[in-house]
């Protein structure tokens, strides 16, 4: 196990072109969304949405919106990661449901009073769309796992992604885009990392 986690953290990489005729099976597309599922979030508050485009008409659309890279219109599917953000506030009916979830009965009062002064100091969007990053990772590494590839893709332009998807912006801020696939690269040789003596620090 530990072995076979630490091949797929090595063997992922960004995609930057898929095999665009090549289609996800949906039952791998499922194990990948259920990775994102699972994935861990401040107060069990599961703050993301995903959105599945598979038509050809989607992924042409996605890619003029994310400064036209290759990867976004050749991939077999897209998940755009929705951040919520009105659901998030303290007095809707959705963080109640989910807060007496995470804390039921006599605890709840507690918990809600907890999360109002923490939601008042936070800013909402940025922790909203940092755990939807988790939840990408996860997303990842699963679509490894399955045998996919797979790219990250922040750079797009959020007011367009909205608008292409009638996304209400009150409701939502895209977080990010996983384009998943079959490359149609050969993976690179290395991986360009620092290694661990420059990024940790025991004290
Ligand atoms: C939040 C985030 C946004 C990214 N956005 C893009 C992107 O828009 N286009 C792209 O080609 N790669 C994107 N990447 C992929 C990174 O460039 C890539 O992961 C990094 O260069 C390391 O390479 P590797 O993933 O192949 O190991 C993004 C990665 C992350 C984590």
């Amino acid at each position: 196990m530990k072995q076979e986690l630490a091949d797929l953290f090595r063997r992922r990489y960004a995609c930057h072109l898929f095999q665009g005729d090549r289609p996800i099976q949906p039952d791998d597309l499922d194990f990948i969304l259920e990775a994102g599922r699972l994935s861990p979030s401040s107060f069990g508050l599961e703050p993301w949405k995903f959105v599945v485009l598979r038509s050809p008409r989607h992924k042409h659309a996605l890619q003029g919106a994310c400064f036209n890279q290759p990867q976004v219109g050749t991939a077999g599917a897209l998940v755009v990661i929705l951040a919520k953000l009105a659901d998030l506030a303290p007095d809707s009916d959705y963080a109640r449901q989910l807060l007496a979830r995470e804390y039921p009965g006599d605890q709840l009062d507690l918990a809600m009073s907890n999360y109002r002064g923490f939601h008042g100091a936070t800013d909402v969007r940025a922790w909203s769309v940092t755990q939807c990053h988790i939840a990408a990772a996860n997303m990842m590494t699963a679509a490894t796992a399955v045998g996919l590839d797979s790219c990250a893709i922040g750079g797009f332009n959020p007011a367009e992604v909205k608008a292409l998807l009638d996304i209400d912006p009150e409701r939502y801020e895209v977080a990010l885009i996983l384009a998943l696939g079959y490359c149609a690269e050969e993976p690179p040789e290395e991986k360009l990392r620092l290694p661990l003596s420059e990024l940790v620090e025991y004290r």
